[in-house]
């Protein structure tokens, strides 16, 4: 019987996301192939975690629309597919941002989130690093046609540091793979189902390993949070610091995000990429023991080595960094080439936003010895 000959398949796969064509390794997620694109082309990931093993095909929030399916198999596929579970092709077209049907979905499973999650924005303490809110601000309807009442639950403490917000949680699963996958002991898991399903802790057990702060990180709610930091302040009025330490702890990275408000360390997290996860060093994952996180909140014990680069669309970036890149500025361009008129000038009245004064450069907030070489101050 005639051998079937079949051509070796190409070393790296094409594939075309929003008419940006990019080459991959194969076995890559659409959704990784988009992260290497970056920017709006990257649909938004709601459970995912590159860092965790078996995680994504939870939310939808990553649907795309698979134009063509391969050089070889060009049919679309018949339904939108989840980007974070499905691998490229070669030849593959793939719409996200410029697809209707996309669009359209996406603000229906934002909506289906927001059924049960509470509004509470101004008091919960993710507010301003929520990847949810963000969702909100891009997919969100300003009413709801939901009209049961919201399934709410008791606050629950997990362990001395962290507490649970179940009400908040989206079911991602994020952090039970980080407990399975980093800490020593699970205890907590998946409880109940379909609408009553529930984060919980079985029998009432507290979670206590040395890893378990790992998860307020990845949770991309308020579901889980940092109780030394609860109701603390504002993520935005702190300041971030990238430092480090040599910790005792050889699984810890020693690497973290110190959030200062003057000289007071208010709370300590992993480092995050531009994705919103915890940053990799030298091909892993740069996770914090609960030691550094929870009992090290003095600048005396870290290095600290300089202002964070924020670079996802956050208020906790506004106004402060460096690197952040601003919107074009395009009301000239509508007004037909003049520049709005200001009523007032604030840097007429304010030295505290001179032009000279670069906020970014000064350690903590802003002080009346900032300025003291301003002309107003003399
Ligand atoms: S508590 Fe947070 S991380 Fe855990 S499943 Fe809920 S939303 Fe996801
Ligand atoms: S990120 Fe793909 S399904 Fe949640």
């Amino acid at each position: 019987m005639a051998e079937e000959i079949k051509a070796a398949p190409p070393a790296t796969f094409k594939v075309t996301i929003d008419n940006i064509t990019v080459d991959v390794a194969p076995g890559t997620t659409i959704l990784n192939a988009a992260r290497m694109i970056g920017g709006d082309v990257t649909p938004p990931a709601m459970c995912y975690y590159s860092k965790l093993q078996g995680s994504g095909g939870k939310c939808r929030t990553c649907l795309v629309e698979v134009a063509a399916g391969s050089t070889a198999d060009p049919r679309p596929m018949p339904k939108l597919v989840a980007s974070c579970r499905t691998t490229v092709m070669d030849g593959m077209i793939v719409k996200n941002i410029t697809s209707e049907k996309v669009v359209d979905a996406r603000n229906g499973v934002v909506e289906f989130l927001l059924l049960n999650h509470p509004l509470d924005c101004p008091i919960c303490d993710q507010a301003g690093e929520c990847h949810l809110q963000d969702l909100g601000y891009d997919h969100g309807k300003a009413g709801t046609r939901y009209q049961f009442a919201r399934r709410t639950f008791k606050r629950e403490d997990l362990g001395p540091y962290i507490q649970l917000h179940m009400t908040r949680c989206i079911l991602c699963y994020r952090c039970t793979y980080v407990a399975d996958q980093i800490t020593e002991k699970r205890v907590h898991g998946v409880v109940d189902r379909g609408d009553h399903a529930a984060i919980s802790t079985y029998i009432a057990k507290a979670i206590d390993n040395d890893f378990s702060g790992n998860m307020i990180d990845v949770c991309p709610v308020g579901a889980l949070t940092d109780k030394t930091f609860r109701f603390k302040n504002r993520v935005w009025f702190t300041k971030p610091v990238d430092a480090h330490r040599n910790c005792e702890n050889p699984k810890c990275c020693g690497k973290a995000t110190l959030w200062l408000r003057g000289d007071e360390v208010f709370r300590v997290t992993a480092r995050k990429d531009e994705w919103g996860e915890v940053q990799s060093y030298d091909g892993k994952t740069g996770w914090i023991c609960n030691t550094c996180r929870f009992d090290k909140k003095s600048t005396s014990d870290w290095t600290v080595e300089g202002v964070t680069t924020i670079s996802r669309h956050s208020v906790v970036g506004a106004n402060k960094y460096k690197t952040l890149v601003k919107p074009t500025e395009t009301i000239s361009k509508v007004l037909s080439g003049r520049n709005p008129k200001l009523l007032m000038d604030i840097h007429d009245v304010s030295e505290v936003n001179a032009k000279d004064i670069e906020l970014s450069d000064i350690n903590g907030p802003a002080h009346s010895t900032d300025f003291k070489n301003m002309p107003r101050s003399k």
